[in-house]
């Protein structure tokens, strides 16, 4: 395969999971946005949060997402809030095909399990918390995606088939499988 997939959705809808088997599925790279911005940072996603801000979290974010337009072919899991910045959703639709993963509030909190590690579920109200990002992003999610995919009831590889099957559906597409 040559060219971009990025997996968008919310936290716990499997992106990371599900970008390794496509990326096996086209014998192509994987990439996690935030394992980039980490390697960037020197820190995990959770310090930087805690150490320099969320605001600062987006600005790196924005400068990884940036800098996969120099990887040519790639599945690319993105963060759970890449939508949140237009420029972001600018970028995402120039530089490849989208896909949002869908899983409801409830099912990514159980997904997720421990949220020590997602700092914008780990406050004391992140079921609550959850419900809101996630209504507050659904539209935003939407309106990038080329093909959206569900997640739930089904096993990652499940999905990744359900992927792989909507990316075929597209006219003209340019993904090889094997
Ligand atoms: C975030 C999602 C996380 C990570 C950060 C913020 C969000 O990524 O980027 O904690 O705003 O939804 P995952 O979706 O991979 O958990």
């Amino acid at each position: 395969m040559t060219g971009r997939i990025y997996l968008i959705g919310f936290m716990g809808a499997g992106k990371s999971t599900v970008a390794h088997l496509l990326a096996s599925r086209f014998a192509a790279p994987a990439y996690d946005l935030d394992r980039l911005v980490e390697e960037q940072a020197g820190m995990r996603v959770c310090e930087v949060f805690e150490t320099l801000g969320e605001q600062r979290f987006r600005e790196m974010e924005t400068e990884a997402l940036r800098a996969t337009e120099h990887i040519e072919t790639g599945v690319f899991a993105c963060g759970g809030g890449v939508v949140v910045r237009d420029e972001n959703r600018a970028l995402l639709s120039r530089l490849g095909t989208i896909v949002y993963l869908t899983v409801s509030a409830e099912v990514a909190l159980a997904r997720i399990g421990d949220v020590a590690s997602r700092p914008l579920l780990s406050g004391p109200s992140g079921a609550l918390a959850a419900t809101a990002l996630l209504a507050a992003r659904e539209g935003l999610y939407r309106s990038v995606a080329d093909a959206v995919v569900t997640t739930e009831g089904r096993d990652p590889s499940e999905v990744a088939e359900a992927v792989v099957e909507a990316l075929q559906a597209q006219e003209g597409t340019p993904w090889h499988i094997r």
